[in-house]
């Protein structure tokens, strides 16, 4: 694992950006993994600026979201399935039929996480993973506990987390309470990581992270054991290291 520190949040979604065009221009097809909340949007809008400008061509592209609520129904605004849709794939060239999110309405959602795992490998797994990371240092909704996943599963969601998800909603009954999430697996077996994290609110979970042993107590410091996981950070985020 590394990390780089920028003066502040719009250098951060530039060189992400960057690094994922790169991405984009040596392997056309390349398989993207990515994350919502509020930390990737400035570099969803730096992928559609760079899609408009000509630099980018998402036509090839396939993505999976690392994510999605449970018992949501997709059209609600704060599905990530809505989400993904305003933020980046309405605007740029990537065929609809190319994205992929975990199904959180699914009725059985065992075999929803064992079919969604299938499908990153028929399509020959994770070339590059966006992620973000949450206040108690949880990537995806793998949230800090005794022992980790491995695979696609329905996590329940922390405290914290709830908390954290509560602007998004009108009233707090209404913040999900599970989510179907890739597995800590899924993600170390990504080609490459980029983590994204911008913002003082971030600087101990970041320090945990990087600074801190390897525990499933922090779960993004398990990327300290990822050849290719890189922390793009602003200095606030990074304040601490
Ligand atoms: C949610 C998402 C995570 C994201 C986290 C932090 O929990 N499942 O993927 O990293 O929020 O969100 P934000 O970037 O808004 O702080």
């Amino acid at each position: 694992m590394q990390f780089r520190v920028f003066d502040n949040a719009s250098q951060v979604a530039q060189a992400a950006a960057l690094l994922v065009v790169s991405q984009v221009l040596r392997k056309p097809d390349s398989v993207l993994g990515l994350a919502t909340g509020s930390s990737p949007v400035p570099t969803y809008r730096e992928l559609i600026r760079l899609y408009k400008a000509g630099v980018a061509d998402f036509s090839k592209v396939v993505t999976f979201n690392l994510d999605e609520y449970c018992h949501l129904p997709q059209e609600h605004p704060c599905s990530y399935h809505y989400f993904m849709r305003h933020e980046l794939f309405d605007h740029i060239n990537i065929p609809i039929e190319n994205t992929h999110l975990p199904d959180g309405n699914a009725t059985d959602l065992d075999a929803e996480s064992v079919r969604y795992d299938a499908a990153i490998a028929d399509a020959g797994g994770i070339d590059l993973q966006i992620l973000g990371i949450g206040h108690n240092a949880h990537i995806g909704f793998n949230e800090p506990a005794d022992t980790l996943v491995f695979g696609t599963h329905v996590s329940d969601l922390s405290p914290s987390t709830i908390q954290a998800n509560r602007r998004f909603f009108d009233q707090e009954e209404d913040v999900p309470r599970q989510a179907l999430t890739m597995g800590m697996g899924g993600i170390m077996r990504a080609s490459c990581v980029l983590l994204i994290a911008t913002g003082q609110d971030k600087a101990q979970a970041i320090y945990e992270s990087i600074r801190g042993e390897m525990s499933p107590r922090v779960p993004a410091s398990m990327l300290q054991a990822h050849p290719q996981a890189f922390f793009l950070l602003d200095r606030k985020a990074a304040k601490l290291l």
